[in-house]
């Protein structure tokens, strides 16, 4: 960037970089930049504006509080605006806060508390006599998007409150909805199994989530949420805002364990370094620490500006990034036969662990951030997740590093990389390039395909790597002699190996096309599919419209599924597995018919069977069974301890089957 721009030419540049980075997080929900980067950005307009006032326009993303609305929900206008946070870097910085306050309101005495700034997703959650009414984003702070059937699928989320607070008139909280650690690393894991796009970061697994247009995806998506304030109250029962949390916690909402009262602003500034030292124990993200004023009355009569609240300032953790140097980037292959780029680093350590490598991505990536071996880099670490590249420190730059080229030919096999319209991810398009055979076997044998034990990652490779295995159906002529012969697998393992591929020709259909990694065919799919059709014959035999018109296969899967059996090499693998003796029908789809057509929502404990039979006992007898209830739905089973959805069955007046009322009608089907 030219150094000697004019401060006019460069507060355009930052305002339209800006609106960029506004559109992508708030609209496409897809950050280009980390929030670290972002804040950089917009304190240098901040600054640039305060020093030139004459620079100040309508529209400068200074002037509002953050982005537009995007289509789909209906807009909702806050009773009380969602404003952002002044932040403070230093303790010294949380003193200035105090300072601010004293001047305020003269000679008062302030005590505070402090939360973990959880960096997820505000929304406003509107109760009425306890009950959930609505529930919205914070969209551009005045303006938000109503997400309220999206927020009741979040267990954490109270739909009707207990005790005295169920009395209030009106109740408005704020809260964060993010998705743990764990959580988000599951979910991506199950996403790639379906052959979709894992998400980048918890953050935008969350607003992902929340922004669905169906609400039956969100609801098997686990987010959740901390309730951090009451904006309204009426009658308003509240002086303290730890008190008002404490009674929060007790009417149902999820408040954070680790919030801390302080008696003074001292014992604040300890708060925050207690957890700035826990932060990556958290188990989520965490970007800060909120320091409130605890007394409801100062927070009043200290009010807000346009932009931030008096009353509360965000103690930001130092960005968790170091510099460290590119020496290669490598490209991997995955089942899907996507390519994926990371770059090797000199070991560096960042929040107490020594980080080698980082993700790229893809080649956009790469383009965007214009990474070069040899480069040197600045690398952030966030929560659990994989490290990845901030930015290149261009005039580290060694005068020979070259642009990177991403391969036109799979690194693995070498036969040509194809990079679908509209899609991010290149592909190596052989479907028995050794790299995807690999770890497509490996999914073959996956517990929840066709359960192959033993079938482990050095069996797979050598068995690749010694050409004994080309396809999957290869691994039925495979004697115990050969297998016998691989390295470390003694004789007993070879024998239970062959007995484990054997076992697994009887699978039976729903596991056969899981484990045949047909792309956005999951378990789910896989069931559905399986049912309807009930052989391989049949399935393969299926055009385009008869898929899609299968409840619950969209458009995409419909594709990919026709795409799937009409490749030659992919005909040839299902005969072969036929050949083999594996079996092609669904144990299932054998029988009669009965509840073809049904749709059942179970809630509660079954006594009989688990809730995993029951759904199974349904779909053998043609029904399906959804997640929430809707005018669709025709039964709803009510067990034991039922959750919400037994009153909302009332209310929509669904037909209630009981245990024995259920037990009868399989029976009868
Ligand atoms: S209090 C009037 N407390 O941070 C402002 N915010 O930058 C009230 N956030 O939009 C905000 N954890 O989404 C508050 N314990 C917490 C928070 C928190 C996360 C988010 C919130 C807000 C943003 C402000």
């Amino acid at each position: 960037m030219a150094t000697k721009k004019t401060p006019a030419a460069r507060a355009e540049e930052l305002r339209s970089r800006l609106h960029h980075h506004d559109y992508c997080y708030y609209i496409l929900n897809r950050p280009e930049i980390s929030d670290a980067e972002y804040d950089r950005l917009f304190n240098q307009l901040r600054e640039l504006e305060a020093a030139h006032p004459e620079l100040i326009i309508p529209d400068s993303p200074t002037q509002r509080v953050g982005g537009a609305i995007a289509e789909g929900f209906a807009s909702v206008q806050h009773r009380v605006p969602m404003l952002s946070l002044d932040n403070a870097y230093t303790a010294g910085e949380i003193r200035e806060f105090e300072a601010r306050l004293q001047r305020a309101l003269p000679g008062e005495i302030f005590t505070y508390v402090c939360e973990p700034k959880v960096d997820g997703l505000g929304v406003a959650l509107l109760y009425e006599r306890g009950r959930l009414v609505r529930g919205a984003t914070r969209g551009d702070g005045r303006l938000g998007e109503d997400i309220t059937q999206n927020l009741k699928t979040v267990r954490t989320i109270p739909l009707r409150l207990r005790g005295p607070l169920a009395d209030l008139d009106v109740l408005e909280v704020r809260g964060e909805v993010f998705m743990a650690h764990e959580a988000f690393q599951t979910l991506n894991r199950t996403l790639e199994a379906e052959g979709e796009e894992p998400f980048a970061n918890p953050r935008n697994a969350a607003a992902g989530s929340l922004r669905q247009k169906d609400s039956g995806i969100t609801a098997k998506r686990p987010l959740d949420i901390f309730i951090y304030a009451v904006t309204d109250a009426e009658p308003n029962p509240f002086t303290a805002h730890w008190d008002a949390m404490q009674a929060l916690g007790k009417a149902g909402f999820k408040i954070n364990p680790r919030s801390r009262r302080c008696a003074d602003i001292q014992a604040a500034i300890a708060a925050c370094a207690e957890l700035e030292q826990d932060r990556m124990r958290l188990g989520y993200d965490a970007d800060g620490v909120v320091v409130k004023v605890d007394s409801l009355d100062q927070e009043r009569r200290l009010g807000s500006t346009t932009h931030h609240p008096r009353w509360a300032v965000a103690y930001k953790f130092p960005a968790q990034q170091a510099t460290t140097v590119i020496r290669q980037i490598l490209v991997n292959v995955g089942r899907t036969g996507a390519l994926t780029p990371s770059a090797l680093l000199d070991p560096v350590e960042i929040a107490g662990a020594t980080i080698s490598r980082a993700t790229l991505h893809n080649a956009d990536e790469i383009e965007r951030l214009d990474v070069r071996e040899g480069d040197t880099v600045i690398v952030e670490r966030a929560g659990d997740v994989i490290p990845h590249i901030l930015r290149v420190v261009t005039e580290k730059r060694p005068p020979d590093a070259r642009p990177f080229v991403f391969p036109a030919t799979c690194p693995v096999c070498g036969s040509a990389a194809f990079r679908p319209e509209g899609e991010v991810v290149s592909r190596c398009a052989n479907s028995a390039c050794p790299a995807r055979l690999k770890e497509g076997l490996l999914h073959y044998g996956s517990r929840r395909a066709m359960d192959i034990e033993h079938l482990g990652e050095a069996v797979v490779e050598q068995l690749v790597d010694r050409e004994l295995v080309r396809t999957f159906a290869d691994l039925y002529g495979l004697g115990v002699t050969q297998l016998a012969e691989l390295e470390r697998l003694a004789e007993k393992s070879a024998t239970n190996l062959h007995a484990a591929i054997q076992a697994s020709k009887g699978r039976g259909l729903a596991p056969l096309l899981f484990a045949l990694g047909i792309r956005y065919v999951g378990e789910n799919v896989a069931r559905i599919l399986a049912a309807e059709f009930g052989s391989m014959e049949r399935l393969s035999h299926a055009t385009e419209e008869q898929l899609a018109a299968v409840h619950g296969i969209g458009p995409r899967i419909a594709a990919s599924v026709a795409l799937f059996f009409q490749q030659p090499e992919n005909r040839r693998l299902i005969a072969a597995l036929r050949e083999a003796g594996v079996k092609m029908e669904d144990e299932a789809s054998a029988g009669p018919k009965p509840l073809l057509g049904k749709t059942f929502v179970l809630t509660g404990a079954l006594t009989q069977m688990s809730r995993d039979e029951a759904k199974a006992a349904i779909q053998r007898q043609g029904g399906r069974v959804t997640s929430s209830i809707s005018k669709q739905t025709d039964y709803v089973v009510v067990g034991k301890d039922p959750g919400s959805k037994a009153e909302e069955a009332k209310r929509l007046g669904t037909p209630i089957l009981d245990e024995a009322g259920f037990q009868a009608l399989l029976r009868r089907a």
